[in-house]
């Protein structure tokens, strides 16, 4: 495994040059409340490079170093501190079990920057993450470029690293698609769970309960709050507060997906509460679902967010206004962003070690980016039909529905990592029709 993180420092050693050195902290700890903080979960950028998870440590890269171009700056062991909260790698543990070549205090962060910044020409660091991080970091540029008056090179600027590393981490590896397709398969497995045990009386949040037990089960956590929404609570995109209780009729949105080993899945359904979709349910659900089938079934290497955003509003406007919920000309409705009242957001987001993953979604020229083999992302199209909307009838008034899948680009088309998760108005009401 050590031979993945190995191979990512390499490469960004590459980008960074014999004459830049890269400084990347991990995540601050979080209370909670007083004393009690929430579970510690190590940053992104940090964990792509080092696999390390203890907090209050900082990677520094620098490519061609004589000693070895990985340092890690992290606590010292601590018996005391082990007592209460275990295990420390301390400055040995993180050279033997993480390949770190040099290994320093972090109280010591100041004089070992300053002391690798002599030489380099660029420091490659993200200012405006952590406050305490960018003082010390300004304050060991700022001594090594004022000790240049002893002669040598020093570095002249700082230059933000993240789009290097958000253009590495857009592209998976085979190994980082398999840790995906198993952050899938947990969540697909918790979303079956919601088809069996939703029904009228239930609490929002006894589905959330589910969701949370199935994906600990597997060793894995939400990657984000769950969205457990019965009703017209789905019209409200980030509802989490998942207190209500579902009624006979409703429809029951759970948008939940886990992070597992550091990645994750993002997964919307919309299922029926009591099992059988209405008349004016299924007419909506239909039509989100042609436009959520026709964009992945379009998903190739090449193919944009724009293309795909374009394809759904003219698809979901034509249908709505079949419906009779739009009325004029297609054309003219887009125009006008008339669809805007039913589908206010994107048509889906890099997926990767967060939810709403790195990466550009431009490219040089300011063009929507072209999809490439590897990478990962949504695909969730929605429509949000909200209780004081007079312009359509009754019926369909508080519907909400949302069906996401996650999607990976592959050299010759896309494969749904989601897809065991069935989404057919059939299957599901079959399935539910067994509770
Ligand atoms: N769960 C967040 C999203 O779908 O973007
Ligand atoms: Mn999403
Ligand atoms: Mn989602």
């Amino acid at each position: 495994m050590n031979k993945e993180f190995e191979k990512r420092r390499r490469k960004l050693a590459k980008l960074i040059g014999k004459d830049g050195i890269a400084v990347i902290p991990t995540a601050s700890t979080r209370v909670r409340s007083r004393d009690t903080d929430y579970p510690y979960r190590p940053g992104s950028d940090f964990y792509y490079f080092t696999g390390f998870s203890e907090p209050n440590a900082v990677m520094i890269l620098a490519p061609g170093r004589e000693d070895g171009p990985f340092i890690v700056c992290l606590r010292e062991k601590n018996p005391l501190t082990e007592i209460w909260d275990g295990h420390m790698e301390g400055l040995n543990g993180v050279k033997k079990n993480y390949e770190a070549d040099q290994s320093f205090d972090i109280e010591d962060l100041e004089t070992i920057l300053s002391s690798l910044f002599l030489g380099r020409q660029k420091v490659f660091f993200t200012l405006g993450q952590d406050e305490v991080l960018d003082k010390t970091l300004m304050k060991s540029f700022n001594a090594v470029r004022a000790g240049q008056r002893r002669g040598g090179v020093v570095p002249s600027e700082i230059q933000a690293l993240e789009p290097l590393v958000d253009e590495m981490r857009l592209i998976k590896s085979k190994y980082e698609i398999s840790l995906m397709k198993k952050s899938a398969k947990i969540s697909v497995d918790a979303h079956k769970r919601i088809f069996e045990n939703c029904k009228p009386g239930v609490f929002e949040y006894q589905i959330e309960a589910d969701i949370i037990h199935e994906f600990g089960k597997h060793g894995a956590v939400p990657a984000y709050t769950s969205i457990v929404a019965s009703g017209q609570n789905a019209c409200t995109l980030h509802y989490i507060s998942n207190r209500d209780k579902m009624k006979a009729g409703q429809l029951l949105l759970t948008d939940a997906g886990c992070e597992n080993e550091m990645y994750a899945a993002d997964i919307t359904r919309t299922i029926p509460v009591s099992g059988e979709y209405s008349k004016e349910q299924k007419e909506i659900y239909e039509l989100v679902l042609e436009v959520q089938k026709n964009a992945i079934n379009s998903i190739k290497p090449g193919q944009t967010f724009e293309g795909l955003q374009s394809d759904a509003i003219k698809g979901l406007t034509k249908g709505l206004k079949k419906l009779g919920l739009l009325k004029g000309r297609v054309d003219q409705l887009i125009k006008s962003e008339a669809y805007k009242d039913f589908y206010m957001h994107g048509i889906g987001h890099w997926l990767g070690m967060d939810v709403h993953d790195v990466g550009s979604y431009m490219d040089q020229k300011g063009k929507s980016r072209k999809f490439e083999n590897g990478m990962v992302l949504t695909i969730e199209p929605g429509i949000y039909i909200s209780k004081k909307n007079k312009n359509v009838p009754n019926q369909y008034r508080g519907i909400g529905i949302r069906i996401e899948d996650d999607v990976l680009v592959t050299k010759s088309g896309c494969d749904v990592l989601t897809k065991a998760l069935p989404k057919e108005i059939g299957e599901i009401e079959s399935i539910m029709a067994r509770n």
